[in-house]
């Protein structure tokens, strides 16, 4: 006979809130305060004056490198980029979703018992593979990387297939900065449970991706600018979010798990968009994102009166690589393009410090044997 559901003393959680995993020295969160440190440094402060080259060094190495280190890291990154780029699957045909892409291609990649160059090899894979899904897709060929450009620069042109501005170059960089890192974010942990079984970084890394995939973590962006295309015009804003909330649909690019602030992200995505304007490029949704995030939060504010919902970094991420004229289904990859680097220093520091993530289950099913 089936037993009663067996009482026990440990606590569920099920979504991991509030639970410390890990010390990390590569970024902080703070949710109450709405800070983002990465290597200790304010995100707003590195989004306007480091690269992305210098971000993965402070990351993996620990501090911003000196010219130098930069130069040397820059020149290496871009020969992993195009030893990376005849390796690279050819065809997109079984791929409609470029992480799907993403995660086959850097699937590919032995990595000889995470060398020293490991690293860099699978950065750099990110940036050609994500670039070339989104020209495959659309049946154009692939663009070969040119080792003397920045890895954001050489980035936007293989996705362009022209030559950005500085200004649009300028754009992607405060992106990949900005989204390098963010505390025990779910991807992240899934790349440390991966790396804490003693599997290769390739591994973890690839886990990763699916991670990121989820339209509740990185899946988001693309969603974003489908609403405000549907959402078409300010007018309409309250009535469409209305809607969409009475059928029991999350609005995307709204509400965090730590932010109970606007993600500070998002305010820097948005002034990297204003920059962007400011220099005459011109941002197609800027405007009517603006009125949207206004009437969401007003919205859930009204609906969740004791749970903040503000703005994520997703939310201005599909206007500013919109802006940049990368296609909505790019999104995604393109964030894989900038949080590799954070998966990466994780997996060395979960290698160096961490034991075999084991968590417990309670079990609610029934109790089947012959007593
Ligand atoms: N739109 C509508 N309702 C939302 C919401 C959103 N964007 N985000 C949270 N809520 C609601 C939840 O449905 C829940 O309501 P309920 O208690 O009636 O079920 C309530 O707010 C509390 O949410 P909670 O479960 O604590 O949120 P979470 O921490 O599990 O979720 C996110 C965090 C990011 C997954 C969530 O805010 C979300 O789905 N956002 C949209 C997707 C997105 O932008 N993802 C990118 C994140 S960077």
């Amino acid at each position: 006979m089936e037993s009663q559901i067996k009482e026990t003393e440990k606590l569920t959680v099920s979504g991991l809130d509030d639970i410390c995993f890990a010390e990390t020295k590569l970024s902080q969160v703070d949710g109450e305060s709405g800070q983002l440190l990465i290597g200790g440094y304010p995100v707003e402060e590195l989004s306007e004056s480091a690269s992305f080259e210098a971000i993965c060094l402070l990351l993996l190495r620990g501090s911003l490198p000196n010219r130098t280190d930069l130069a040397e890291f820059t020149t290496s990154l871009g020969k992993c980029r195009a030893a990376f780029f005849p390796m690279m699957l050819q065809s997109a045909e079984n791929y409609s979703n470029g992480m799907d892409f993403l995660r086959a291609s850097l699937a590919q990649i032995e990595l000889q018992s995470d060398s020293a160059n490991g690293t860099e090899i699978l950065i750099a894979a990110a940036a050609v593979a994500a670039a070339a899904w989104s020209r495959l897709r659309v049946g154009r060929q692939p663009i070969a990387p040119d080792p003397t450009l920045s890895h954001t620069e050489d980035y936007l042109r293989m996705s362009l297939g022209q030559q950005p501005n500085h200004h649009m170059i300028a754009a992607l960089n405060t992106y990949l900065v900005t989204v390098a890192d963010h505390g025990m974010n779910a991807s992240t942990f899934a790349a440390r449970v991966i790396a804490s079984t003693g599997s290769d970084l390739a591994s973890a890394v690839v886990g990763a991706i699916g991670a990121l995939k989820g339209p509740l973590h990185g899946g988001a962006p693309g969603p974003v600018l489908d609403m405000l295309d549907a959402i078409g015009a300010p007018e309409n804003a309250a009535m469409w979010l209305d809607a969409e909330l009475q059928q029991g649909r999350r609005i995307m690019g709204m509400g965090h798990r730590i932010y109970r602030t606007r993600d500070p992200r998002a305010a820097v995505l948005e002034r990297a968009l204003q920059n962007l304007e400011a220099s005459g490029h011109k941002s197609p949704r800027l405007s009517l994102a603006r009125s949207v995030e206004k009437a969401a939060s007003s919205i859930l504010a009204e609906r969740y009166p004791n749970r903040p919902l503000h703005a994520n970094v997703e939310f201005y991420t599909a206007v500013l690589l919109d802006a940049i004229g990368l296609p909505r289904e790019q999104f995604s990859p393109t964030f894989a393009v900038g949080r590799i680097a954070g998966w990466c220093a994780h997996v060395a520091e979960q290698k160096k410090f961490g034991r075999l993530v084991r968590p417990q289950s309670t079990y609610v099913g029934p109790m089947r044997h012959q007593r």
